[in-house]
């Protein structure tokens, strides 16, 4: 537990968790779960009657359920209670507006993934975030999970030596049918260029998995080739993605992300495999990291045990055998964002992912976009200025 006793929870905005909003409310929970922060102000709908809704359901003092940005960051810099941060829930076209303005303003940024919605915008948020003393974090859930930090810790000790291949397989089902047409509000402006950018699927969710695969491997994607499809018939933006990677170290690899799976749910599963051994876990078995050995029998390494390193042990609340999932796991990101703007640890040396791992992941959008334009050519993330 990292709370001094005493101590007074740092005051939280949060912009986007309206009524019926997935993943707002998680932000809540987990930004309060250690009793770190406190949720005290918002913007949760761009319908005021709706946020001050949502307001009523957080417990929230009504005059702290702003209508907009630019009115919250300038009332409650008038408050000596006023927010130390905002959490950033809202579709993807409004990351970087809302952003820059918090940082501008001084107050830090917890941002959910993708950074921005276009590569250029997250270029442009990097600006805004080196020209501020506040601090910006983005939210990729997965790095949060104590063996997905456990798996990162025994790479760079080197327990699998030289790494040769990283497999990351992200199925979803939830859009296998034209859900957008009805009154589905998630499929509504996921589908919508306007609103979730450049990509459909390879945004979405195609994100995490190029993150995870850099996060855990400590390998940069160089190059990829692409196929991206819109498979549901009338989609303009891709709702499947395979992707074949080359990484700069010399490791090849492959994601598979899609959201017309019928009948998957989130089962995200993660491989690497090195010169002297694998590892494996996946989403539906999160308590359990898997080993191979070609010399030995496998290993499997189950969450909460002292047989943890001391980043997966620092991200485990609970003994082993008791669960821990995507709410702790989101949790475990707050607690360091936390520790980084109370200046007990150093940002850069938290497992956070920062505005670097945001502009990859676009990065690799873009490159992605390029790859299937072509018909499936390999392109370099990097090299090549993003589009307008
Ligand atoms: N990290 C993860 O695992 C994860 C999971 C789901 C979603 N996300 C990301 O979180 C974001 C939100 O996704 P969601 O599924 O919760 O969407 P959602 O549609 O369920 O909720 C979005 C909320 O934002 C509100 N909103 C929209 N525009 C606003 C504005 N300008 N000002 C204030 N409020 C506004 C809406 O009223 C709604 O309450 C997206 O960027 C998405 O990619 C991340």
């Amino acid at each position: 537990m990292t709370v001094p006793a005493g101590m007074v929870p740092l005051a939280m905005a949060m912009v986007g968790g309206g009524p019926g909003s997935f993943i707002g409310p998680v932000h809540r929970m987990a930004a309060e779960l250690d009793g770190a922060m406190r949720l005290r102000a918002g913007v949760f709908s761009r319908d005021h009657a709706r946020s001050l809704e949502a307001a009523a359901g957080y417990g929230i003092d009504p005059e702290r359920a702003y209508p907009d940005v630019a009115t919250m960051l300038a009332a409650e810099a008038r408050r000596p209670d006023g927010i130390a941060l905002v959490a950033i829930a809202t579709p993807n076209d409004t990351h970087l507006p809302i952003a820059a303005a918090a940082l501008a303003a001084g107050v830090h940024v917890i941002s959910d993934k993708p950074a921005t919605a276009t590569l250029a915008e997250a270029l442009a948020l990097q600006n805004h975030v080196a020209a501020s003393d506040a601090l910006y974090a983005v939210t990729y859930t997965y790095t949060g999970y104590p063996l997905i930090r456990e798996a990162r810790e025994r790479i760079v000790r080197g327990e699998l030596g030289r790494i040769r291949r990283i497999h990351v397989e992200y199925p979803q089902g939830w859009l296998a049918e034209p859900v957008e047409r009805g009154n589905n509000k998630q499929a509504g402006w996921r589908t919508d260029p306007a609103r979730t950018g450049v990509g459909g699927c390879i945004s979405d969710i195609g994100v995490h998995a190029l993150n995870l695969a850099e996060y855990v491997s400590g390998e940069r994607i160089e190059h990829l080739l692409a196929d991206l499809a819109a498979v549901v018939p009338g989609r303009s933006l891709d709702d499947d993605a395979t992707l074949l990677l080359r990484f700069a170290g010399g490791a090849r690899g492959l994601v598979a992300a899609t959201q017309v799976a019928a009948g998957a749910r989130n089962d995200l599963r993660l491989s690497i495999w090195g010169e002297r051994g694998g590892l494996q876990w996946s989403h539906a078995d999160s308590q359990h990291l898997y080993l191979r050995w070609p010399d030995r029998p496998d290993e499997i390494v189950s969450a909460g045990g002292p047989w943890l390193g001391p980043v997966a042990a620092a991200a485990t609340r609970l003994p082993a055998g008791h669960p821990e999932g995507f709410i702790e796991a989101f949790a475990n990101i707050y607690r360091d964002f936390a520790d980084a703007i109370r200046g007990s640890m150093p940002i850069a040396e938290t497992p956070l992912c920062g505005i670097e791992d945001g502009v990859r992941g676009l990065r690799c959008v873009d490159a992605a976009l390029r790859s299937s334009a072509a018909g499936g050519a390999w392109q370099p993330v990097e090299a090549i200025a993003p589009r307008p």
